[in-house]
């Protein structure tokens, strides 16, 4: 059985992966310090897989305590790296930290790479590389412009940084540039827990449509698009995961000559912030409590991906549909409502 070291497994498109990747036959450990997430979502993946996974709550900065988990666990053949820090917003107040965590933690599995001879790698990586881009759809070719934060400068980075490392490994790897990440798993068992108050759009609407927030901001609408808010390609959490598993497999099966390898994963539709709200609405029937406010600093007008080359190479295609990402975030946000012990770590299981 394939064994995949998941670092970020607690996290939102980490658990959800780990849940892909069991349902397909891969064995599995986490490895995530928690300092953003919490180790009981790994009860919610046990109650969807049956499987207990380990975590080891390891600081990926610290390069022994990386490389005493190769040691303790022999036969490992591929590397899903999440963990990262990813609020734009957080980046700007604190590069250094950003910079340090995000390649620091990188370089230290990379180097694990080459000590026990990994054969495939997957990067976690973000459209936030495009910048703003001058033409939409975007490609894998199209030139990533200056990133308008640290963070995306640190996927950026570890892009290059990846493709230099599996040069000299002759290793496999792949990087996936994630557009938004909505939603959660049917079950509503695992989903996104956001740390204080959420900076990305659907939990600032589940948690405002629950009461959570008292009402919402919706940062814009002068901008030069069809409603004057801004254009994003929201891809369900699941669709993701499960393009992991294909990434996996393509490498592991030796399905391509190229040693490093870049694929979008956007469903390829444009909808715009009150667009997404309209749906939202319409699947609930809640109706939203929002205000227009000024342009966040950093936002891109528009973005969405044309993810032919995944759909080609890695034979995947994305399922859940808009109002299915509305459906499942908010089953997910009654689920966190109705048991507010849910997901805190001293929750002994789910009823
Ligand atoms: C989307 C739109 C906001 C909150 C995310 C991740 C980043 C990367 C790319 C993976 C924007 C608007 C938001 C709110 C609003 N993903 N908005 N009111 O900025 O596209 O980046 O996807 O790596 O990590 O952060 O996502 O959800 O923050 O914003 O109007 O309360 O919603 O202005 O137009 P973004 P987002």
């Amino acid at each position: 059985m394939n064994k995949i070291l998941v670092t970020g497994g607690c996290g939102y498109i980490g658990s959800h992966t780990i849940v892909d990747l069991i349902e397909n036959g891969y064995e599995v450990i986490s490895v995530d310090n928690n300092s953003r997430s919490k180790d009981s979502i790994l009860k919610g993946v046990e109650k969807i897989t049956g499987k207990k996974v380990k975590n080891y709550k390891v600081d990926l900065c610290i390069y022994d305590d990386v490389y005493a988990i190769f040691q303790e666990n022999p036969g490992i053949n591929g590397i899903i790296h999440f963990a990262a820090f990813k609020s734009v917003g957080e980046s700007v107040e604190k590069p250094l930290m950003y910079f340090g965590n995000n390649l620091d933690s990188l370089i230290n599995i990379l180097k694990c790479v080459d000590e026990f001879a990994i054969p495939s790698f997957v990067f976690s990586s973000s459209c936030t590389v495009y910048g703003n881009p001058d033409q939409v759809p975007v490609t894998e070719e199209t030139p990533p412009k200056t990133a308008e934060s640290p963070y995306g400068a640190t996927k950026q980075m570890g892009e290059e940084i990846v493709r230099e490392a599996v040069k000299r490994s002759k290793k496999k790897a792949v990087s996936l540039r994630y557009f938004n990440p909505v939603g959660a798993h049917p079950s509503a068992y695992i989903g996104e827990l956001p740390l204080g108050r959420p900076s990305n759009l659907v939990p600032a609407i589940t948690q405002t449509a629950i009461g959570k927030l008292t009402s919402m901001q919706v940062y814009g609408n002068d901008y030069p698009t069809r409603d004057g808010s801004c254009i994003r390609d929201y891809i369900h959490v699941c669709d993701i995961a499960h393009a992991h598993t294909l990434a996996l497999d393509h490498m592991l099966k030796n399905q391509s000559n190229d040693l490093y390898e870049l694929f979008n994963l956007g469903s390829g539709n444009g909808f715009s912030v009150l667009e997404v709200i309209r749906e939202f609405e319409e699947v609930t029937g809640v109706k939203l409590n929002y205000q227009i406010s000024a342009r966040r600093p950093g936002d891109v007008i528009s973005i969405y991906a044309n993810n032919d080359k995944a759909k080609k190479v890695l034979g995947w295609s994305p399922v859940f549909t808009l109002k299915e990402m509305m459906r499942t975030a908010w089953d997910w946000e009654l689920r966190l409502k109705n048991d507010e012990n849910l997901y805190t770590n001293q929750h002994a299981g789910l009823n």
